[in-house]
């Protein structure tokens, strides 16, 4: 099966009431952990590369460690650029074989946040290609999020089902209190499932996105302190809001943070228990292995879309 649009897996998770993960790729360990995961667990699969990796590991590697992937599987794959901030960064991933963008405008006012999406959207559209859109904030941890600022920050259902109408955008990443990193809540995790609820009654059957998803586990934050981290404090989304989430209208959470701990746990490990060992292959197969557990964990029992390809 070729690289697919997220189209499909987006109806099935709906009506199936699970999410689709979406993992962030960097390197081929990372890949292959996360797709040895998705295939033995017969889930789809939402492979995600950011401006950033595209710069690190380069468009035409990482489009070949993709194609590999699926020459090697047969669960549907697809390829998205995860928040594109522009529509040149778009242009240059549709072009060169993504099958789903993300165009980035929440940083924008509504006005132009709707421009720039629509042209990205009128251009991926032409060919095939599904288009993930944004609005509200992403609030920081710094964000003590009280109810006036949470207006102010969080998705408007409002400005949510006028942005889809105007844009013709396929999926729409919303803020509800989750955000990006390593360090989510100061006090009790919150999200807001009203605001959700209320956008997927506004909005029947069109798939809503989680960003800043990663439950950032607590033995691998332990192991990575062990071994000499200092990332004191770090703490995710809670296990079951995301299982929540995925049974209303989320049918894509976006999970980088945890595989990042994965790794860098591991290799810590490996260094400090074989500081004989120069062989990469010793301590980055580890790591691959433990990108495998931490996906296999997230598919099974927080996305519910084991065994859904
Ligand atoms: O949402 C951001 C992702 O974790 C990607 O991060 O831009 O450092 O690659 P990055
Ligand atoms: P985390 O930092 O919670 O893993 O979020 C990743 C993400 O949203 C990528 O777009
Ligand atoms: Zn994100």
């Amino acid at each position: 099966m070729p690289l697919v649009s997220t189209r499909e897996m987006f109806n099935k998770a709906y009506a199936g009431g699970y999410a689709v993960g979406a993992f962030n790729v960097n390197n081929m360990e990372i890949l292959q952990g996360i797709v040895d995961a998705a295939s033995a667990q017969k889930a789809p699969l939402i492979l995600q590369v950011s401006a950033g990796a595209r710069k690190y590991a380069r468009h035409e590697y990482l489009m070949k460690l993709a194609e590999a992937a699926v020459e090697t599987s047969t669960i549907p794959i697809a390829l998205h650029l995860d928040h594109g901030e522009d529509f040149a960064v778009c242009k240059s991933c549709i072009d060169g074989g993504f099958k789903s963008v993300m165009i980035d405008g929440s940083r924008f006012a509504f006005a132009e946040n709707v421009r720039v999406t629509k042209e990205v959207v009128a251009y991926a559209h032409e060919r095939g290609v599904s288009v993930e859109a944004e609005i509200g904030k992403l609030a920081g941890v710094e964000d003590d999020v009280k109810v006036a600022a949470r207006d102010a920050l969080y998705t408007d259902p409002d400005e949510a089902v006028e942005f889809v109408q105007q844009t013709g955008c396929d999926s729409l990443a919303i803020a509800i209190g989750t955000s990006h990193g390593a360090y989510k809540f100061k006090g009790e995790p919150k999200l807001d499932f009203e605001r959700l609820e209320i956008i997927g009654k506004r909005l029947p059957g069109f798939p809503i996105v989680l960003h800043g998803a990663s439950s950032v586990p607590q033995d691998l934050v332990a192991l990575c302190n062990k071994y000499g981290g200092t990332i004191p404090g770090a703490r995710g989304v809670p296990e079951e809001m995301l299982r929540k989430a995925a049974g209303m209208a989320v049918c894509k959470i976006n999970i980088d943070t945890d595989l990042r701990l994965a790794l860098t746990a591991t290799i810590r490990q490996q260094f400090t228990e074989h500081p004989e060992e120069f062989d990469p292959r010793k301590y980055l197969g580890p790591a691959r292995e433990a990108i495998k557990k931490v996906v296999t964990h997230k598919l099974v029992n927080v996305l519910g879309c084991a065994g859904k390809a």
